[in-house]
């Protein structure tokens, strides 16, 4: 028989790469992919595996805890990798109530419902969090961030995501739930709803609108390919040690204009216009609320224990990702055409 699988979140960005991983890696495995299609969800990104015979697409809301708990018992999933969570941070600060809903409730709905149905059956079972680097605040100019390091989260989003990793630790020590968890830098890749910074850079170079870089652009962030990701959450559901915590990244710290500098290059070539046309969009804004000045990962546990490392150089993963965009033309004015472009104009009318 084989073993049900839930994915939660996966038509998002991360989780359309995780679905695809799995559903064509596992053909033993039969992958439940929950989502409720939020703004961030589309089901465009799965397009090419959504008629295997190894998954199912159900369309729910995590926060509703009763259908969690009947979805629980009707699949009797043998493992779930949670990923369904509001994931922007500016988002975060106009609107914190989604966050607190979504990441920190519907965690807790999983959890109690799996808590639940495998009351007699643990120790075969799996719980996998996939979070995020921000719940330990911001670095100065020096460090990186370590599985020990305190938690010190600075926005809703961080906050949110900072309650429910320590939810999901509670109830290892308190139920001896099998759980596990994740905490990972900025991913960049196909598929990245074009609100985050290198998808809303490539469309407004191509549609020569300003670029908004926030503040001076001296933050710092830790880029990993995502589908890296995907291959690191493979081996942490597959070979990471219960009740463990594994910090992942790219190893590869930009500060924002750079990034940006170097993107503009790169477009300017694929293009075809002269370099620097695209550098005299850059428009520096007012800085977001509480911006974390840098985030950087000490990867060396995943490395040492499951021999993880990322695979695609950032050069080749960049180039990639930039070519994915422009010849993915429909997929972009897709979202553009939705409710994204109130959203643009509410974002930075003021900035
Ligand atoms: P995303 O916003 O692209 O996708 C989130 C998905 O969750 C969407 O498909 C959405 O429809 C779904 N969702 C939202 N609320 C839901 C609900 N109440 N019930 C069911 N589904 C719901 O996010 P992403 O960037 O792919 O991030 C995925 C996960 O990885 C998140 O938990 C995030 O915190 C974490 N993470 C992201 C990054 C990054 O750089 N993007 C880095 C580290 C960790
Ligand atoms: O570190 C992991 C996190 O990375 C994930 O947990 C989040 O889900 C993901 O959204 C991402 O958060 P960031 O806030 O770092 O990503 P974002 O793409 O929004 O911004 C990257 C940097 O660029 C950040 O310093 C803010 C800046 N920025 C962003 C936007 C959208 C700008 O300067 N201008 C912009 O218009």
């Amino acid at each position: 028989m084989k073993k049900n699988i839930l994915i939660t979140g996966g038509a998002g960005f991360i989780g359309s790469h995780v679905v695809r991983l799995f559903v064509n890696k596992y053909p033993e495995y039969h992958i439940i992919n929950l989502d409720a299609l939020t703004y961030a969800g589309n089901l465009e990104n799965l397009k090419d595996i959504d008629s295997k015979p190894n998954y199912t697409f159900v369309k729910g809301d995590i926060t509703d805890m009763n259908f969690i708990h009947d979805l629980f018992k009707e699949f009797q999933f043998d493992g779930v990798l949670h990923l369904a969570a509001e994931s922007h941070v500016d988002r975060s600060i106009s609107d914190p109530m989604a966050f607190i809903t979504t990441n920190i409730i519907g965690t807790v709905n999983l959890l109690n419902a799996a808590r639940e149905i495998w009351k007699d059956s643990f120790e075969t079972k799996r719980f996998y969090h996939i979070s995020t680097d921000e719940v330990y605040g911001s670095l100065g100019e020096t460090g990186k961030f370590l599985e020990t390091t305190p938690y010190d989260p600075r926005s809703p989003y961080s906050a949110s995501k900072a309650s429910s990793d320590h939810l999901v630790r509670a109830y290892f020590h308190t139920y001896k739930m099998p759980v596990i968890l994740s905490n990972c830098s900025n991913n960049y890749g196909a598929n990245q709803f074009p609100e985050k910074l290198i998808p809303l850079v490539i469309n407004n170079i191509k549609n020569s609108k300003p670029l908004p870089i926030y503040g001076k652009g001296e933050n710092v962030r830790d880029w990993l390919f995502v589908e890296d990701h995907a291959l690191a959450i493979d081996l942490i559901y597959h070979k990471g040690r219960i009740g463990e915590t594994y910090n992942i990244g790219g190893n590869n710290e930009w500060a924002n204009i750079d990034l940006v500098r170097k993107l503009c290059d790169i477009m300017d070539k694929k293009m075809a216009q002269e370099i620097g046309t695209s550098q005299k969009l850059i428009t520096f804004v007012k800085d977001r609320a509480g911006h974390d000045l840098r985030y950087a990962i000490d990867a060396t546990k995943i490395k040492n224990e499951l021999g993880w490392e990322p695979s695609i150089q950032f050069e080749e993963g960049f180039e990639q990702t930039i070519d994915w965009y422009l010849n993915n033309t429909e997929w972009l004015e897709n979202i553009l055409s939705g409710d994204y472009e109130k959203y643009y104009e509410q974002q930075y009318e003021k900035r």
